[in-house]
């Protein structure tokens, strides 16, 4: 294991990595730092062709110190298709899909899930709590169940239903709240501190982030080693977006990167844009967002955590943020069924629709090479699709193909 210590990004202070934390004494997210020196003289690109499809390729770079503790379900390697039929068409030829779709859980939120879970199995972990969205709740009660760690599951009772049924079959105790992820929080802190429960909220705890650094490290490795230009992410705690910020710092730091980092993209819905807000008035942090909502659940965050470390990423790549409304995401995410036969969440589709929108101001350019990260399977939202198929009766004719 690689890993040397904790540090906090916001006050400097740092904490031994072998005791169970949360966050730093100054309430602000900690961080995973390692041996990077070390790791360069240990791992070669050509060792890292022979591994194994999993994010656990990575795993010097990860913060699991015993084989035995890790918990993979087969997650990460997800692949990075070229958009061939809608690229040219919005006159962006280099256009990727990263797909998380295909994932166990059917979300990235699985990366982050095995490496926290992994790494509280590690440290004696017995009850973690956490409020979700949904989608890293079921996440999470997922790999806790492999682990045999008891999972308590709060989300908003009007989050998506499926992560319900993915909770209730993994055996967590899983709670409805009236209210938004921020209420639901609140109620896990609360029970956090009664019971001495793990608390595995976003950015609670130092290692969740570890498990979407390898979103960055398997985009260089599919790229060969380059980087793309632009990268658009659907933002609600924005652990992603730091973690693929962080997973390319230290690939710079090792050299295995050269040149200007992919300008980062936070997009978010307009019906809840805190950090779009902050970096449009050009600010370090953001404030809280009144009466959030959109259908693009799983980034209705209305004040995250770790939001400075979310625009420190967008402002230290030269990249921006940016809303989009939910009619919009709706009409990407039929876009791309259409065109390229995926069929991806409203959280992934308001990557493509921030992406259009950006092509039309200029700020994307013809020759740039664009990834979208798509963070989930349309198939955790099959409530986004309307449609009414005609009816047969048997022995009728089809009309045909117009
Ligand atoms: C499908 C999907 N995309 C994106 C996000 C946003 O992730 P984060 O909160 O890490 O920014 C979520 C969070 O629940 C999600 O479920
Ligand atoms: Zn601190």
């Amino acid at each position: 294991m690689y890993a040397t210590h904790l540090s906090c990004p916001k006050c400097s202070a740092t904490y031994e990595s072998e005791q169970l934390m949360q966050v730093c004494e100054c309430g602000a997210p900690l961080l995973v730092d390692y041996d990077l020196p070390k790791i360069r003289s240990v791992l070669t690109k050509k060792i890292l062709k022979e591994r194994e499809p999993t994010l656990w390729r990575y795993r010097e770079l990860l913060p699991v110190k015993r084989e035995e503790n890790i918990v993979c379900l087969g997650e990460g390697m997800t692949p990075l298709l070229p958009l061939k039929n809608l690229g040219p068409q919005l006159g962006i030829p280099n256009l990727f899909l990263k797909d998380e779709g295909i994932i166990p859980t059917g979300t990235f939120k699985a990366r982050g899930a095995a490496v926290g879970v992994s790494r509280a199995k590690e440290l004696g972990v017995k009850v973690l709590a956490m409020p979700t969205n949904g989608n890293a709740g079921a996440a999470w009660a997922v790999y806790c169940a492999a682990a045999g760690i008891d999972a308590v599951i709060v989300m908003p009772v009007d989050a998506p239903p499926i992560p319900r049924g993915e909770c209730a079959i993994s055996g967590a105790c899983l709670y409805l709240v009236e209210g938004l992820i921020s209420d639901a929080g609140k109620i896990v802190a609360r029970a956090v501190a009664d019971y001495g429960w793990f608390d595995a909220s976003t950015l609670k705890e130092p290692y969740r982030i570890e498990g979407k650094k390898p979103m960055g490290l398997e985009r260089a490795e599919q790229f060969n080693w380059q980087m793309p230009d632009v990268i658009l992410y659907p933002t609600g705690g924005g652990v992603g977006i730091i973690g693929i910020y962080k997973a390319l710092m230290e690939l710079k730091e090792m050299g295995w990167v050269e040149g200007k980092l992919p300008r980062l993209v936070a997009v978010q819905a307009t019906g809840c844009a805190p950090i779009v807000k902050a970096f449009e008035e050009n600010r370090t942090e953001s404030d809280f967002w009144q009466d959030a909502k959109t259908c693009a659940f799983g980034i209705t965050v209305p004040k995250a955590l770790g939001d400075f470390l979310v625009l420190d990423a967008i402002y230290r790549t030269e990249g921006c943020a940016v809303a989009v409304h939910d009619k919009e995401q709706l009409e990407a995410c039929a876009l791309l069924g259409r065109t390229e036969g995926a069929f991806i969440c409203p959280e992934g589709a308001a990557n493509l629709s921030a992406a259009i929108q950006l092509k039309a101001s200029g700020w994307i350019r013809p020759e740039d090479r664009v990834v979208l990260l798509n963070t989930g399977s349309g198939l955790k939202y099959p409530e986004t699709v309307t449609l009414s198929p005609p009816v047969l009766h048997p022995g009728d004719r089809l009309p045909d193909v117009q």
